[in-house]
């Protein structure tokens, strides 16, 4: 099979890595990608938020599949822009990936079906919201409706930064995504993240992780796209996930069947557990970055096939073969991140680094400049290592973090802490 991935970050280079070990990838394609995965699959310059240039470059190549890494092309509705053209595509239309675009319309479905999540309201006007959190009280979370790049969530410790926070939403901070928001009950508990594919009807979960969303060893710090991340996570026990999947995700997915809007791909819930309960914290509509480089760690080359069945309608006849394994990823990220940063330092000591199904460095925020790596974004390497136990795991990730020399870079050294 010729397949094209859409992306450019470490989960996408992970997902090229992974989809590469399958015997079915004849041809690996990758837009646009970036320096690590240009040693993995060919790298090809596309505008991926535009479904014309999608098909017309899918059809070009004799693409037989295509997968979508990132939210904006779903967004966008590349994936619709594919299947309208015949195109095999792993990747929900833009009327599903609504559970991730807007948070009111996953709040609507949630309880259309009774899910356990924060109780809510939400506004278009800021005098309204504000009397809203005033009768409320804090802690209280103040939400942009629409896709905010992770930043337009507001866990407001008193009243004060809440107001504080509908003035800024109102103001146009987060641009159209403010114009709607949501506010929310402060939920407590431990957040974990779980993975399902879902093919429109029938679901398969490909684990838990934990993700790490602050700066800063100890949480601390501003949030990030997340530091680094590990899978399993010992907090979704079993009946944790029975009860997830019985109360949230089977309830939502047959909801969005029902009004005539399936979602195929994969979907990203995020959950607050307390007490043994799950309560649904948000959807994506796609995998986590850098879960999803833990995940591909833990399955390899059969997630061909089972993206495969998600986007042909076969869930229900696979099945994913697990191996008692556990896996962590660090990110190393340009220092100054999540504020402002400088690209192009040089990174050193990655040929070295012995990498195998068990040892990678999943590339993200790079470029190859005169032979050499150099940093290109915020997020820039995410150093991965499976182990039979998370210790094994975490000792031989950051071996090779210590091996990397890099000094305008940082990273945490307490990934996994809570699971340790
Ligand atoms: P979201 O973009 O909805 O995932 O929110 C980002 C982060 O804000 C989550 O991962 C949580 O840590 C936190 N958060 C969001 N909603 C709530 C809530 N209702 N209660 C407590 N924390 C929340
Ligand atoms: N790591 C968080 C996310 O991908 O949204």
């Amino acid at each position: 099979m010729n397949i094209l991935i859409l992306g450019s970050g470490g989960r996408e280079h992970s997902l090229a890595w992974a989809v590469k070990q399958n015997p079915k990838c004849d041809r690996l394609i990758v837009a646009p990608g970036n320096a690590g995965i240009a040693m993995i699959a060919e790298c090809a310059s596309i505008d991926v938020e535009n479904g014309a240039a999608v098909v017309e470059f899918a059809t070009e190549n004799a693409i037989d599949f295509v997968i979508i890494g990132p939210e904006a092309p779903l967004a966008a509705g590349v994936a619709d822009a594919l299947r309208a053209a015949g195109i095999l595509c792993f990747g929900p239309s833009q009327k599903a990936a609504q559970l991730e675009a807007s948070k009111a319309f996953t709040k609507d479905i949630c309880d259309a079906c009774n899910a356990p999540t924060a109780a809510y309201a939400h506004f278009t006007d800021a005098d309204a919201a504000k009397a809203y959190i005033r009768e409320q009280g804090a802690p209280i979370v103040v939400k942009a409706d629409g896709l905010a790049a992770g930043k337009g969530v507001i866990v407001a410790e008193d009243v004060d930064t809440a107001l504080d926070a509908i003035d800024d939403m109102f103001d146009g901070s987060f641009g159209d995504a403010g114009a709607e928001v949501v506010i929310e009950e402060f939920m407590e508990g431990e957040e974990a993240s779980w993975f399902i594919l879902c093919d429109g009807e029938n679901v398969l979960p490909v684990g838990t992780a934990q993700d790490h969303k602050r700066a800063y060893d100890g949480d601390k710090g501003l949030n990030t796209g997340g530091m680094g991340a590990y899978s399993p996570a010992p907090v979704m026990t079993d009946s944790v996930i029975d009860k997830a999947m019985n109360e949230i995700i089977k309830p939502c997915v047959a909801e969005m069947a029902k009004r005539g809007t399936p979602y195929q791909g994969v979907l990203y819930a995020g959950f607050m557990i307390k007490d043994g309960q799950p309560r649904l914290v948000e959807y994506n509509a796609r995998f986590g970055d850098p879960e999803c480089q833990v995940l591909m760690m833990r399955l390899g080359g059969q997630i061909l096939d089972l993206l495969l069945a998600a986007a042909v309608g076969t869930l229900d006849k696979a099945q994913v073969n697990w191996a008692d394994d556990h896996a962590m990823t660090i990110v190393m990220a340009a220092n100054g991140y999540p504020g402002a940063y400088e690209k192009g330092s040089v990174i050193k000591g990655l040929d070295a680094l012995v990498e195998d199904s068990s040892n990678m460095v999943f590339h993200a925020g790079t470029k190859l400049v005169d032979g050499e790596i150099t940093a290109n974004g915020g997020r820039v390497l995410n150093v991965t290592a499976r182990g039979a136990t998370l210790n094994e795991a975490r000792e031989r990730a950051y071996h090779a973090v210590n091996s990397i020399h890099w000094p305008d870079g940082f990273n945490r050294t307490d990934i996994g802490w809570r699971a340790l």
